[in-house]
């Protein structure tokens, strides 16, 4: 048992409060996170004199030797001590002698875990965005590459209006942008550095917090000692971005389920991305989508459970919020795991056109344009809809479509109709002669798809990095 606070206790920890206390088996994972911050601190302490040149030397040397052994497998992290901070420091202190005790100066664990993990967290959410993008950039080409794929687009799903694919896929594009911007925003209201603020009343120490912020790469410090111990609003921020980059996820594979189903067959998944079934030798399974959609609930669980975990925790520093680690680490890698994984499957997914177009044909969705094409003759709107419903009703007993069917049977039902119906209500007329922003019609797809070109080439990201 490796601690950093025996001087006041008199008998040793139960072995039970121990292990029920400890966090090393999952906060080695901010092991990079505590290396950093700890020499961003000692460097600073030099500067304000607090420590000598040759102890900051020796210290800074220390960490970076434990980082490159940890990191080729030459010391492990092993459980025997309490947290990745206790690790740390024994370490340095068996490597470099009497120096290594003073890292700690005129800081606490309060602080230093809530760096830790802001660090850990500021690197994911760029991580999340760069994924989002790569997710954007093969939407868009599939966007590109079906401007005249027509299908149907559903409400209800019930046959309503025919779209094209690229709109369709248009309205996924909007989402995950959605999402990559809401990356920006956690990653710009997160950015402040919590370290400097001890254990939740800062220090008498003479830091210079606003320097070992700018060394950490922080728009400046945290500018309330308590708060900055015991905010966690950014894993909730994040988690709850997440949850929705799921939610999107989750729906999109379950279209992508019902479009890959026999009844459908607008999509084949490829056999990368598919599975097979141990009974019966014709399946091909979806299991990839349906993976996606059910991880969704650890997602959301992990959010209500930090939600929940933060609700009654008076200030400043709690225990409770150890608590934040392993579910928030969960979420990301399930997450990140799920992006990846849904880009693959949609970038080799094959689109068969036919299907979609023939589906589109089938289902009435061109009646609206019928009913318009009345209106356009001067019949009121009511009307118009009340002759196409009986139109509607026609084909469905003839089993038929309204672009089949003749003159004659087109005038039994309404006089108004002239040649010109057949061109009003196909297909292509009903998509291309929708125009106004953010329909499916090609002129106005276009005009969006250049858009979102301009703002992937234009990605916040790149500045991010710049
Ligand atoms: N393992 C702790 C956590 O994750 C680190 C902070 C411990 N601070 C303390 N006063 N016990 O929150």
């Amino acid at each position: 048992m490796a601690q950093l606070w025996g001087g006041r206790f008199t008998k040793e920890t139960d072995r039970l409060v121990y292990n029920f206390n400890a966090s090393i088996s999952f906060d080695r994972k901010l092991f990079e996170e505590d290396i950093e911050g700890s020499i961003a601190h000692v460097v600073m302490l030099e500067k304000q004199g607090v420590l000598s040149e040759e102890e900051k030397n020796a210290i800074v040397k220390g960490l970076t030797g434990i980082r490159e052994d940890v990191n080729c497998g030459k010391l492990e992290i092993t459980e025997e001590y309490e947290d990745i901070h206790s690790f740390v420091e024994a370490n340095l202190t068996e490597r470099i002698g009497d120096a290594g005790k003073k890292l700690h100066t005129g800081r606490s664990r309060n602080d230093q875990v809530a760096l830790d993990m802001k660090l850990y967290i500021r690197k994911e959410v760029i991580h999340t965005a760069e994924e989002l993008e790569e997710l954007l950039g093969v939407l868009l080409e599939v966007m590109e590459g079906n401007l005249d794929t027509y299908m149907p687009g559903f409400t209800h799903l019930q046959k309503a209006q025919p779209v094209t694919l690229a709109h369709h896929m248009g309205a996924y594009f909007e989402m995950f942008r959605r999402d990559h911007l809401r990356m920006r925003d956690i990653y710009a209201r997160m950015n402040y550095c919590p370290l400097g603020a001890g254990a939740l009343a800062g220090t008498t120490y003479p830091l210079d917090r606003r320097y070992t912020a700018s060394l950490l790469g922080f728009e400046g410090p945290s500018l309330n000692s308590m708060d900055s111990v015991a905010d966690r609003d950014y894993i909730i921020e994040f988690l709850s971005a997440l949850s929705t980059v799921m939610m999107h996820l989750s729906r999109f594979c379950e279209e992508v389920i019902i479009w890959n189903s026999n009844e459908y067959h607008f999509v084949e998944i490829d056999d990368a991305y598919s599975t097979g079934s141990s009974i019966m030798p014709q399946k091909k399974n979806p299991d990839i989508a349906e993976l996606v959609r059910g991880k969704t609930g650890r997602v959301y669980g992990a959010l209500t459970a930090i939600l929940t975990v933060m609700k009654g925790i008076p200030l400043a520093y709690n225990k409770d919020m150890q608590e934040d680690k392993e579910l928030t680490f969960d979420a990301i890698d399930t997450v990140k795991g799920c992006l990846a994984l849904f880009t693959g499957m949609l970038g080799t997914m094959k689109f068969h056109k036919e299907a979609m177009a023939a589906s589109a044909m089938k289902g009435f969705t061109n009646a609206t344009d019928a009913a318009d094409y009345l209106v356009g003759k001067g019949v009121p709107f009511r009307d118009a809809h009340g002759i196409i419903g009986r139109l509607v009703l026609y084909c469905i007993d003839k089993n038929t479509c309204i672009d089949a069917l003749s003159m004659e049977e087109l005038k039994a039902i309404s006089p108004v109709f002239e040649e010109d119906i057949y061109d009003a209500v196909s297909l292509k007329s009903c998509v291309e002669r929708r125009l106004t922003i953010g329909a499916p019609g090609r002129g106005a797809m276009e005009k969006v798809i250049g858009i979102y070109k301009e703002y992937l080439d234009n990605s916040w990201l790149k500045e991010q990095y710049n």
